[in-house]
């Protein structure tokens, strides 16, 4: 369909029929997280859309892929691409046409409830997997959905908190990530529930109307968190296209079946229950009536300090007809929204049944999707497994096959499969840790669990009040293992304690300590210490085995008291479906460690973000005063030494960096020679010397410009070709925009943002 062809329809249409295409209704099949109707006489089919970031979510089982963060250690975009595609095609498998995802946000608050849903601490690093994802979405003729725009870094009162940020600081940090996911095609763009400098981003018009569609010539469509307007005529003349989601609370919990149970008792409420409650269910949804829900902003739940107010802002549906009639709302305006969204529809096929003469329906039907296939399992796995970094090595890694190994942790029986949330997605079948462990093991393993079972946060389950459960752990099918002969289960059938943990450690060659940390939406995490006795249950152990490896497995940086006193320590991530497949992939070394920190881990009193002024804020203003030195352009600018800097990761290999290059004006080369007498994968960063600033903010000393992956084969070498980055050679100027200046550039290459090992000069 050309543009003229939109343009007609959008010439066809009612006004009416245009407000019914710029707000979310209730899903008549009840599967989507937001649903516009389509226009039925002009042959616009329904559009459905659907969350998220890390696998589909609808009422049906998807498959439930590693973290963003896991994604982003990989430091392989490539693989991020193909995984855009997978969640593309697992999309159109569940009749969804647009995902709400890839979670875009920088990573400034290491304590952020949904760092598990971004990428990276670095604007150049998240802006690469932004785009790939994007790609691969749009490429499975699905839109995506960048979210959440912009400087959304906490989840503490994310509906109101205002993120004072100067310019050049939103312009060099939190803007470049969805510049570059716009940029690679995304069709959508969700504006975030926070303020920017006071103003609702939902209204703010430089940033939506100015910046994302007039300098970056966006021309898909803007879409509002859910519950994340707070008005009609000043949302839609700032920007915002498409209002979701439309409806009411009490509507969106019944159409996902999660009604508040009406006695009150919690039950929630099963479909046909729903069904049969419809009347007073829309009775109760005319009056607004929240009650027994966590959107209830009286309800006094933990997450009500994260959630908007679903009753603020007033509603499309009802609003805007009057208000296009009255004249606040030019007409053309309210085209220009229908265009945005019919435009960004057709650019991946779903208005191609729609002729003007004999309309048919549309979609994209000709690629049916695919969900949980042998592909995408595998996937799955390799995502997992090359996000994994291995933080510290004594020797100890990768075992050996036949190493008889205790297998300890709370949670060894399920995979982490993520946050709490709207990103909580239920996989078809999945790995734990003990299972992964045991596939691959030829010798003993034991089992202790040393603790009662971590459990996860589900902000579902909090608001369906004990509705379906959706959340990590609960609901999908983990086999015994008990087909392997060897094992021995110390605390099966008792209560698991530290000492049943530390007796099964004492006894084997190897203990493997699995720990978590618990993060959801709506609540930031309180603390970067893991959750329960979990610190205590790694003392105790690797008190009682000089070989004791940690697992870890968060949401971001966690804190590591017990660091000196154990062998090794795995950062795994929220791996997915795969967390046991993978991570014995990587124990026993079937795969070299590829995974390298796209956070820096530092303890919590150590990042910028330790006064309250900056997080959570104080008086509802977050203080982005820190500026440019978030991450690690903070503790290379302090001279501090974190715990593991960005980008660290160890190989089982080894590697030398000769001869640094620079062959043109934005590419360094560099020889990496492999000295190990085994394969490995080394990624290769680059980073620019920040200029000098002629103003008084501080630059960090210094910014990645761009990564690249080799694999080699035991003394083996090549020549790598990084591509760099041009912003990381500009600084923002407040009057003058991007700016680079003149002169010798030094850009160093090498490990991690600590460990460079050589340089080069580029002139400019
Ligand atoms: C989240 C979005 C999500 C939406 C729909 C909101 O609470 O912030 O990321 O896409 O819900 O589930």
């Amino acid at each position: 369909m050309t543009t003229e062809d939109v343009a007609a329809i959008v010439e066809e249409l009612t006004l009416a029929e245009k407000v019914g295409l710029v707000h979310g209704a209730t899903d008549t099949e009840g599967t989507a997280t937001g649903f516009v109707p389509g226009v039925d006489r002009l042959g616009v089919p329904p559009v459905r859309l659907t969350d998220g970031p890390l696998g589909v979510r609808t009422d049906e089982p998807a498959t439930a892929f590693p973290a963003s963060t896991a994604l982003a250690a990989t430091f392989d975009t490539a693989l991020a691409e193909r995984f855009g595609r997978a969640l593309g095609r697992e999309a159109t498998a569940r009749n969804q046409d647009v995902l709400l995802g890839p979670g875009t946000n920088l990573i400034r608050v290491p304590h952020c409830g949904r760092n598990f849903e971004y990428f990276s601490e670095d604007p150049v690093h998240s802006g690469a997997f932004a785009a790939s994802v994007v790609a691969g979405i749009q490429s499975a003729d699905v839109v995506a959905t960048p979210k959440h725009y912009v400087a959304n870094s906490q989840e503490t009162r994310r509906a109101e908190v205002s993120s004072e940020v100067d310019e050049p600081v939103l312009r060099e940090l939190y803007l470049p990530a969805f510049r570059d996911a716009v940029g690679a095609g995304a069709g959508s763009v969700m504006s975030s529930y926070n303020r920017v400098n006071g103003t609702y981003v939902s209204e703010h018009e430089r940033l939506l109307t100015e910046v994302l569609k007039g300098e970056w010539g966006f021309d898909g469509y803007v879409v509002s968190d859910w519950f994340g307007t707070e008005s009609v005529v000043e949302s839609v003349n700032a920007g915002l296209d498409l209002q979701m989601p439309g409806i009411s609370a009490s509507e969106l919990l019944d159409s996902m079946g999660m009604s508040p149970d009406e006695e009150g008792d919690g039950d929630g409420a099963s479909d046909s229950d729903a069904e049969a409650n419809d009347e007073g269910d829309s009775a109760a949804a005319d009056a607004d009536d929240e009650a027994g829900s966590i959107l209830d902003p009286d309800d006094g739940s933990d997450f009500v300090d994260g959630m908007p107010d679903p009753r603020s802002g007033g509603r499309y549906a009802e609003a805007l007809v009057p208000a296009v009639e009255r004249g606040d709302v030019p007409e053309s305006r309210l085209d220009d929204m229908v265009t945005r969204i019919l435009g960004s529809l057709d650019a991946v096929g779903h208005l191609d049944g729609v002729t003007e003469s004999e309309p048919t329906g549309g979609g994209s039907s000709d690629d049916a999707g695919a969900i949980d296939t042998p592909e995408h399992r595998r996937l799955a796995v390799e995502i997992a497994t090359r996000g994994t970094v291995l933080l510290k090595n004594d020797g100890v890694l990768p075992l050996a096959d036949d190493a008889d190994v205790a297998v300890i942790g709370p949670n060894v029986d399920e995979a982490v499969l993520g946050g709490g949330g709207s990103s909580e997605v239920t996989p078809f079948a999945q790995t734990a840790p003990r299972e992964g462990i045991e596939a691959r093991s030829e010798g003993a393993v034991s089992v202790a669990r040393g603790l009662p079972r971590v459990e996860g946060v589900s902000l579902f389950d909090a608001m369906g009040e004990g509705g379906e459960d959706t959340a990590d752990g609960g609901e999908a099918d983990t086999a015994d293992g008990s087909e392997n002969a060897d094992e021995t289960a110390i605390d099966d059938g008792r209560e698991p304690d530290v000492e049943g943990a530390v007796t099964a450690a004492a006894a084997a060659d190897v203990a493997v300590v699995f720990v978590r940390d618990r993060a959801t939406e709506a609540a930031d995490r309180d603390s970067l210490r893991l959750p329960e006795r979990q610190d205590k249950l790694i003392a105790a152990v690797a008190d009682a085995n000089d070989r004791t490896v940690v697992v870890a497995n968060a949401s971001g940086p966690i804190e590591t008291p017990w660091l000196g006193d154990v062998a090794a320590v795995l950062a795994g991530w929220y791996p997915g479906q795969a967390h046991g497949e993978a991570t014995a992939a990587v124990l026993y070394g079937d795969a070299d460690p590829g995974g390298r920190l796209p956070v820096t881990f530092a303890p919590a009193e150590a990042y910028p973000t330790a006064d309250e002024r900056r997080f959570p804020g104080v008086d509802g203003e977050a203080a982005y005063d820190e500026g440019l030195l978030v991450g690690y352009r903070h503790f290379d600018a302090a001279g501090d030494e974190p715990t593991y800097p960005f980008g660290h990761g160890l190989s089982y290999a080894e590697f030398r960096y000769e001869d640094v290059e620079a062959v043109g004006p934005s590419t360094v080369e560099v020889t990496v020679a492999n000295v190990a007498d085994r394969a490995g994968r080394e990624v290769v960063q680059a980073y620019v010397d920040s200029p000098d600033a002629p103003d008084e903010r501080a630059r960090p000393p210094r910014e990645l410009a761009g990564f690249a992956a080799v694999e080699l084969g035991p003394g083996e070498s090549a020549t790598v070709e990084i591509g760099l980055d041009e912003r990381a050679f500009g600084r923002y100027d407040a009057s003058h925009g991007w700016t680079v200046d003149a002169g010798p550039h030094v850009v160093s290459v090498g490990r991690s943002s600590r460990d460079r090992r050589g340089s080069a000069t580029i002139e400019r």
